[in-house]
């Protein structure tokens, strides 16, 4: 039986797209269903194009509304893939360890609260760093802040822009999220994917 997928979007969803593509055939898992807090999120077609129902929260904030959208699809696995709002106390409850995030960079550093979109590279650029890339991490109540299962790191180069780091790192995020996804849907939780695996 198939792991079932709910992919949450607030943006243009290549994250989701890579999902899409990626678990089809032969792979253990599905994406069941697409949510959005925003009607305009370039995902929502994405979704469609694919055949996945995708809905739009009417409150981003209202867990039971969650609660019944993703009871309805029987979702096993909720992947945040550029969701920008905070996932309700009472979702995080009840799909305890069971939520994932993707974050542009090495988390602990260059997350938290307002740190999305090309904040993130600014800040990573600002500090030096002579690395990034993404990091997949459960979800709790707080930003940024659950345990990793998985990071892989890019160069960062000298002449970057906060423009050409964000490709760099989006490149490898669309390998690593349904790397992590199938690796949950082989193990019936989410699991940690270490570099080597
Ligand atoms: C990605 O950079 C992801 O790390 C972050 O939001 C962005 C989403 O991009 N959480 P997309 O909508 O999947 O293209």
């Amino acid at each position: 039986m198939s792991y079932r997928v709910a992919v949450c979007i607030s943006g243009g969803g290549s994250n989701l797209q890579a999902l899409l593509d990626r678990l089809q055939g032969e792979a253990p898992a599905r994406v069941v269903l697409v949510l959005s807090n925003r009607a305009d999120a370039g995902g929502l077609e994405r979704a469609r194009q694919a055949g996945v129902p995708a809905e739009v929260l009417s409150d981003p904030a209202d867990a039971s509304e969650w609660i019944t959208r993703l009871g309805r699809r029987d979702v096993d696995l909720l992947v945040l893939a550029g969701y920008l709002k905070l996932v309700p106390p009472g979702v995080v409850q009840k799909y305890a360890g069971r939520i994932l995030n993707v974050h542009p960079a090495l988390l602990p550093a260059f997350g938290g609260a307002g740190m999305y979109g090309t904040r993130v590279h600014e800040a990573v650029l600002a500090s030096g760093a002579t690395e990034s890339g993404p990091t997949v991490h459960l979800v709790d109540e707080v930003y940024d802040r659950g345990a990793i299962l998985a990071q892989r790191r890019v160069p960062v180069l000298p002449d970057d822009t906060p423009d050409r780091l964000a490709a760099r790192v989006l490149a490898v995020e669309h390998a690593l999220l349904p790397e992590v996804v199938l690796a949950a849907a082989r193990a019936g939780r989410p699991v940690p994917v270490p570099e080597e695996a």
